[in-house]
């Protein structure tokens, strides 16, 4: 009798009466006088399992001087709770000592800080914030599939190595086998990328949307959804130099559609995780609760904003809008918001959280703060771009229509001093067969941010790469 039963199925069937095994990590543990309890997590849930265990007990010594932490595997039966706050409990016969833990544990039971959590990645999944943020990451990812599958996109794995810098912003980590201390170097003195492995200068991708492209234009609309990866250096609460993105593609599919496609994702993100994981975005509000408390700040149950999220159309404007409603805003931003620049956060914030209450996809950027691959409007200075802007985050979505006309989009490649030979693939899809298409990409962990309301990007990825941080 010790195959395992889920901490998660004994709170859903509640079992009452069977003996079952389960096995998990202690939370806690109290002895009295003539029984003795520990509470028990496993993963499966967030849910914790109170054991009861008495005196008589063979191995009760050890077992009640067991510290939080520990592993171990229960028997015994489901019985219902006498305590209050659970509806069962388990009444032990027999419990096995996995895994006993030290006094060095990092993680006791008083709260511990975020930043130091960072330190301990390799054990914070045992806590209950982030057991609550990485259940809540796997639900988005099932609902990510869900939602592109059901409306007929196919699931593309895009590669990882590349030999093109898609977004033309020069932020690519090189990929490499040359011995660094001895780097084979041409004639003119210049790195000899013609003995690298592939024979050429190579790089992990920052985007799949190119070659998702290439497959929109064939199998009508396809999505990406995985790694990508940043070497810009920002060391803010918004950036990761390894992040997951998840980009459709659609052929046939003008800017108004492409942002019709991304708020309703949004949205059924948002209800797809209420729906599957209700005890989580509890748990995390209350922990948001607790710190407001200790802060001394306003608590704003990120639930009801959510909530009204899920049903709210969301609003659009025009990047020449916004930059009006910013300039005549009274606000003082540390960037003077001016035409023709790249919004910073604190504008981007501004519009989500003060302006509209909620999110707000602008469009029609200058072509100048945007990757070339963007459809060009007839007045020769905007670019058919869209960003989704949402409240404490800013930026969760970039995306566009994209440049169908071969003409047009060879034109701005040579504009931006670009090098056409390395795109010769991206550009003969204008030339084979062009059609209209758009696609976005959404960042994983910014969209996990908001729905959880975490204040990091590093507190919802399992483990943060930044700036000076490679560790785990
Ligand atoms: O706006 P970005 O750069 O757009 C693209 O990469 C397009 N190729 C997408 C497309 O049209 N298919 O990035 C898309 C999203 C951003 O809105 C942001 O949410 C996220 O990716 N992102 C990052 N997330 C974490 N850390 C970073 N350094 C990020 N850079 C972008
Ligand atoms: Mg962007």
């Amino acid at each position: 009798m010790s195959k395992r039963t889920l901490i998660k199925d004994i709170f859903q069937n509640k079992p009452i009466g069977e003996n079952l095994c389960v096995k998990g990590w202690l939370r806690s543990i109290r002895n009295s006088k003539n029984f003795s309890f520990m509470v028990l997590n496993d993963g499966s849930a967030q849910s914790t399992l109170q054991i009861v265990f008495d005196p008589n007990m063979s191995n009760y010594d050890e077992v009640s001087k067991l510290l939080i932490g520990s592993c171990v595997s229960v028997e015994g039966e489901v019985v219902e709770s006498q305590g209050k706050g659970q509806s069962v409990e388990m009444q032990a016969k027999n419990i096995e000592i996995l895994g006993s833990n030290d006094e060095s544990y990092p993680l006791q039971k008083k709260a511990t800080s975020l930043e130091f959590l960072r330190e301990q990645a390799h054990l914070r999944p045992r806590t209950n914030l982030f057991g609550a943020i990485f259940r809540i990451r796997h639900h988005m990812a099932m609902a990510t599939h869900q939602f592109f599958g059901d409306r007929g996109f196919y699931y593309l794995n895009s590669p990882i190595l590349t030999a093109v810098d898609a977004e033309g912003a020069g932020e690519m980590f090189n990929v490499t086998t040359m011995d660094l201390g001895n780097i084979k170097k041409t004639d003119k003195g210049e790195v000899d990328f013609s003995k690298e492995y592939f024979g050429k200068q190579t790089s992990l991708c920052v985007t799949g949307q190119l070659e998702a492209e290439c497959f929109a234009m064939g199998m009508g609309a396809v999505y990406t959804f995985g790694p990508t990866f940043r070497a810009e250096n920002s060391n803010t609460p918004r950036h990761l130099s390894e992040f997951w993105m998840i980009e459709p593609e659609m052929a046939f599919m003008d800017l108004d559609g492409n942002a019709e496609l991304a708020a309703d994702y949004i949205k059924f993100l948002i209800s797809y995780v209420f729906e599957k994981a209700p005890d989580e975005m509890q748990a995390i509000s209350n922990y948001h609760k607790f710190q407001a408390k200790q802060n001394k700040e306003e608590f704003v149950d990120h639930i009801a904003v959510l909530e009204k999220v899920k049903n709210s159309k969301f609003e659009k404007i025009t990047y020449t809008e916004a930059i009006d409603v910013l300039s005549t805003s009274g606000k003082k931003f540390d960037f003077k918001p001016e035409w023709g620049v790249e919004l910073q956060t604190e504008h981007e914030r501004f519009l989500a959280e003060e302006h509209f209450n909620g999110p707000v996809i602008v469009t029609d950027y200058p072509k100048d703060c945007k990757a070339f691959y963007m459809k060009q409007n007839d007045d020769g200075k905007t670019v058919r771009a869209m960003d989704v802007l949402v409240p404490g985050v800013g930026e969760i979505i970039g995306g566009s229509q994209r440049e169908e006309d071969l003409g047009k989009l060879l034109k701005r490649i040579e504009e931006m001093g670009m090098d056409k030979e390395p795109l010769w693939w991206y550009i003969e899809l204008r030339k084979f067969g062009t059609a209209e298409h758009s696609g976005f990409g959404l960042g994983f962990e910014r969209a996990i941010r908001y729905i959880t309301g975490m204040k990091n990007i590093r507190d919802v990825i399992p483990f943060a790469r930044t700036p000076n941080n490679c560790d785990f």
